[in-house]
């Protein structure tokens, strides 16, 4: 069965909103794993906008399932992630100071950089999965890094998904049976929501896990926490 992990970056930003604790994001990852999701994933960003360095260590004492990093593999993320030893690192590779994940890595440009820095990663005990876009080519170049997983950039996917879902996973799905011929994971994430998610795993058999963020906080708002949770995992 996919795996649901929990992005909690959005619980971040409503904190960080008035400088306070409230909502306490170490408080929501005990809350989403009680309420049943299989991880929990935060992306802290250089400039601390939502999940701050701090928190990502202070998740490592309650994230009783999956702990999974995101971020650019900076000389500082290094550092922080092999501080840490989460679970999983998922490689991006955004500048700074962008919104959210816009990009896939070129890992056929990138493959020197992220073979070092996959094997760094690998040596800790930490599983890698890097962050691309559907392309059989990028997939390859992937396996060549040594990454242990890959993890489909979902928007476009999810932008398609409303003119022509059938069409809308076709890159998708050559891409990830290409993954398990490669004896490569496959990740999911971004935009992914209660309307697009279950045809996606449906379609798509060898999906190990999907981080799920925007979409889900944003209904908890009107569902409630866990049973959105609940929701998502009966999707899965
Ligand atoms: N995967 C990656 C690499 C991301 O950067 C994000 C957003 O932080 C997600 C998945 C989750 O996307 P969303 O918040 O749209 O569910």
């Amino acid at each position: 069965m996919t795996h649901l992990s929990v992005n909690i970056n959005k619980i971040a930003t409503l904190r960080n909103s008035r400088g306070g604790l409230m909502p306490d994001v170490i408080h929501a990852a005990k809350k989403c794993l009680d309420f049943g999701a299989d991880g929990i994933t935060v992306h802290p960003r250089p400039d601390q906008r939502h999940i701050t360095r701090s928190d990502a260590y202070r998740l490592k004492e309650v994230v009783t399932k999956e702990y999974n990093i995101e971020g650019f593999p900076s000389k500082e993320f290094i550092k922080m992630v092999t501080e840490i030893l989460p679970d999983q690192v998922t490689l991006v590779p955004d500048p700074p100071n962008v919104l959210t994940s816009n990009n896939g890595w070129d890992t056929i440009k990138n493959y020197g950089f992220l073979k070092e820095i996959i094997a760094e990663l690998q040596l800790h005990n930490i599983r890698v999965s890097i962050f691309v876009n559907p392309d059989l080519k990028i997939v390859e170049g992937a396996k060549n890094c040594n990454s242990d997983r890959i993890e489909l950039y979902t928007e476009a996917y999810c932008n398609n998904f409303i003119k022509d879902k059938s069409l809308a996973i076709q890159p998708y799905l050559k891409a990830a049976v290409l993954a398990q011929n490669l004896e490569l994971g496959v990740n999911a994430g971004h935009d992914l929501n209660m309307q697009n998610l279950s045809f996606f795993v449906k379609e798509i058999e060898n999906i190990a896990e999907v981080s799920i963020g925007h979409a889900l906080i944003s209904d908890s708002l009107y569902l409630g926490l866990e049973n959105t949770i609940q929701m998502y995992k009966r999707l899965l």
